[in-house]
């Protein structure tokens, strides 16, 4: 029996990427996997099609996190379809335009705002009732070291990445009593974006590598999806409330 059998996980921006690598990590280990992204295209069939290859019934649907319909659809065509809810990643993020701080617009803001912890927080309370009635559930949330300061021209981001974090530790406080846990994972990870600019500046990849302990940048699907299975799975019951630096090393330090 594989470890995550007769779970069902949703996955928010699974297209490509982190989310991409979690859906087939999930799929892999026996979860049915519900993936949701805002582009909604060939991309996301194939997605379908390799959840479905590897065994696990699957549902793609379309999802804009900043909207509060589109959240609840998911959540609601989910509990339709599969008759329950274990497994939430909030993964998706806008708002990734680098500005100066003295820059940053009301609307830049509030894009990262709404994308980041709005969106996780409306998600986390729409799953909410289906785990505390089955006395189990893992929600992993998706912060970033830019939160914590030293990437330039980030400060929206890092406070919605921040933000988040904070409604993670806060949530897990309030539902370990039901079996919940919350967590965020920091990732600092090689997805196709960054590799293919990567590949075309050499001098930014020896510097990226040079900062890393372990000297290379982490695979999504070798180096951060045995890290989220263990997360969305029964063996991490004791490990709630906490960041989870996927990074190599790279990220640790003065917090
Ligand atoms: N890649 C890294 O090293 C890294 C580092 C720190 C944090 N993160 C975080 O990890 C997560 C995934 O990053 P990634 O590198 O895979 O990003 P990515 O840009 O490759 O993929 C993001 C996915 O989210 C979708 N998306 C964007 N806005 C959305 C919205 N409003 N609603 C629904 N879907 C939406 C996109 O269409 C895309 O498929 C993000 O939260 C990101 O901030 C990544």
């Amino acid at each position: 029996m594989k470890p995550l059998e007769g779970k069902v996980a949703i996955i928010t921006g699974a297209r490509r990427g982190i989310g991409r690598a979690e859906a087939l990590t999930l799929a892999s280990a026996g979860a049915t996997v519900v993936v949701s992204d805002i582009v909604f295209d060939e991309e996301m069939k194939s997605l379908q099609d390799e959840v479905a290859a590897v065994g696990r019934k699957s549902l793609a649907l379309e999802c804009d996190v900043t909207k509060k319909e589109d959240i609840d659809n998911v959540v609601a065509r989910t509990a339709e379809q599969f008759g329950r809810i274990d497994i939430l990643v909030n993964n998706a993020q806008t708002g990734l335009t680098p500005v100066p701080w003295e820059e940053l617009t009301d609307e830049l803001f509030t894009q990262s705002y709404e994308s980041g912890p709005l969106a996780s927080f409306r998600f986390m309370q729409a799953v909410f009732p289906y785990m505390k009635a089955q006395g189990w559930g893992r929600i992993i949330n998706t912060s970033s070291g830019a939160s914590r300061g030293g990437v330039e021209n980030f400060g929206h981001y890092a406070m919605a990445k921040g933000a988040i974090s904070s409604l993670t530790y806060a949530a897990a406080t309030d539902w370990g009593q039901y079996g919940i846990t919350v967590n965020v994972i920091y990732p600092a990870i090689l997805t196709p974006s960054l590799k293919s600019y990567l590949d075309s500046n050499p001098a930014a990849r020896t510097a990226m590598e040079a900062r890393v302990p372990v000297r290379y940048v982490g695979d999504p699907l070798d180096d951060l999806g045995p890290i989220v299975l263990f997360l969305a799975g029964d063996a991490s019951g004791y490990l709630t409330g906490h960041p989870v630096f996927i990074d190599g090393g790279g990220g640790f330090g003065p917090r």
